[in-house]
């Protein structure tokens, strides 16, 4: 049943939303899509099944499926004249970067999505969104190593056509790995939504104007760049190779408690949840079949952020504030041993989360009583006073 679920009303004081999407218990851990707990579908679904679960409610029947399924694959190209703009990046361009400003572009691009009341264009708009983001995200990554585009196969599946989008090169056969492709896939499932969180309450901002959609998935993807945010993944790597030795470990945890230090443990912590992620506890138990299925069982960096949630989590400082590894605090591990470089980490949230915002940006265009977003503030500035002329100041 939907809607059974009862709050505090101080708390629904404080919600911006109400949403049928996601549903997060931070105290207890528990993340839901539609209802169904996360673990379950990572372990049985497909990341384009979640896809079409989070757009539309419900999981596809079998020709529901090959619809969704076939009319992705055939939106996964890019428009010519759009895989031009990568050239106006320096080749050391941050992949976020590209995304943000080729994203943004696609509002240049469609006529037949800009009546954002109009239900077929808002499918279309997902649809297209979900498709796209992964060749834009391995063109990024093609252009900042100097190498030529790979377009997308229609016969590959969602990770596996990334991941050949990200390594093939003209010169040779790419195989696919299907180890690696699962890991992805299961990598996408769990980076898919996440109910508010900054990156989509900025999309839904954006688009409670009546923004055109791609400029507002724009806005989420600037949002998640953020290191507090998405970001972290590629943090959490930087942070590891900081501390270098499993000796280090106990020196960056107090430095990570001093309020005089800047440095924050990356990949810990959450507004959320108080107790553990769901997503980083499947994440961390991914790692171990990753790194042994590649022979990188004695992982350093993985042996660092084991060590590292250990001390922590016996530390009362972490533990009076309720600070556990987040989805960012693994995920690295995973990506690096799949070969994707650290400045292609957040991208992979970003291609993840892309469904999020579609379905929350659908789900609130979708409501008749939608009004414009407009957060209030606490005034602390001057009272009212007179202008005074510059030769009296
Ligand atoms: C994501 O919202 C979402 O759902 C996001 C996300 C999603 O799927 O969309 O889950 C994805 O963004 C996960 C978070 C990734 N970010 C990081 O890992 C960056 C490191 N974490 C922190 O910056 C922080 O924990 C946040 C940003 C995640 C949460 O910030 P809050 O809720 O504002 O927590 P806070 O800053 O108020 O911290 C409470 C206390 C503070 O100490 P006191 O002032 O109470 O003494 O905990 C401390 C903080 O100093 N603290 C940390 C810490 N995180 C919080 N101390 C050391 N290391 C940390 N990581």
């Amino acid at each position: 049943k939907q809607g059974v679920f009862t709050y505090d009303p101080a708390f629904t004081a404080t919600c911006s939303c109400t949403s049928d999407i996601t549903f997060i218990d931070g105290e207890n851990g528990i993340l839901m899509y539609r209802g169904y707990p996360v673990d379950q579908l990572a372990e049985k679904s497909s990341f384009l099944e979640v896809c079409y679960l989070l757009l539309n409610g419900e999981l596809p029947n079998a020709p529901e499926m090959d619809e969704f399924r076939d009319a992705i694959t055939h939106h996964t190209m890019l428009n010519e004249s759009l895989v031009k703009f990568y050239d106006g990046f320096h080749y050391d361009a941050h992949p976020m970067a590209m995304l943000t400003g080729i994203v943004g572009s696609l509002s240049a691009f469609y006529h037949d999505t800009t009546d954002v009341n109009n239900p077929e264009h808002r499918e279309i708009f997902a649809r297209r969104m979900i498709a796209k983001m992964p060749t834009i995200a391995a063109a990024a990554y093609k252009h900042s190593i100097g190498q030529p585009k790979i377009g997308p196969k229609n016969h590959l599946d969602y990770a596996s056509n990334f991941l050949r989008m990200c390594f093939a090169v003209p010169a040779e056969e790419y195989e696919i790995d299907p180890v690696a492709a699962k890991a992805l896939d299961v990598l996408f499932i769990l980076h898919a939504d996440h109910e508010q969180n900054a990156s989509t309450s900025t999309v839904r901002m954006a688009g409670s104007t009546g923004a055109n959609p791609y400029a507002a998935i724009s806005t989420g993807i600037a949002a998640l760049w953020g290191p507090a945010h998405g970001g972290a993944n590629e943090a959490v790597l930087n942070m590891l190779s900081q501390i270098g030795d499993v000796s280090q470990v106990g020196k960056y945890v107090e430095k990570a408690k001093d309020k005089d230090d800047p440095f924050r443990l990356m990949g810990f912590g959450h507004r959320v949840y108080k107790n553990f992620d769901p997503r980083a506890t499947i994440i961390r138990g991914y790692c171990h079949e990753i790194l042994e299925h590649f022979g990188m069982q004695n992982n350093k960096l993985f042996e660092l952020a084991l060590e590292l949630e250990r001390i922590a989590l016996e530390d009362d400082y972490f533990i009076e504030r309720k600070l556990y590894p987040n989805v960012d605090f693994y995920s690295g591990i995973i990506y690096q041993a799949l070969g994707i470089p650290i400045n292609m980490f957040t991208p992979m949230f970003a291609i993840a989360r892309t469904v999020g915002w579609a379905a929350h940006w659908s789900e609130m265009m979708a409501d008749p009583g939608m009004r414009i977003a407009r957060p209030r503030q606490v005034y602390t500035g001057y009272e009212l006073r007179d202008y005074i002329n510059i030769d009296k100041r």
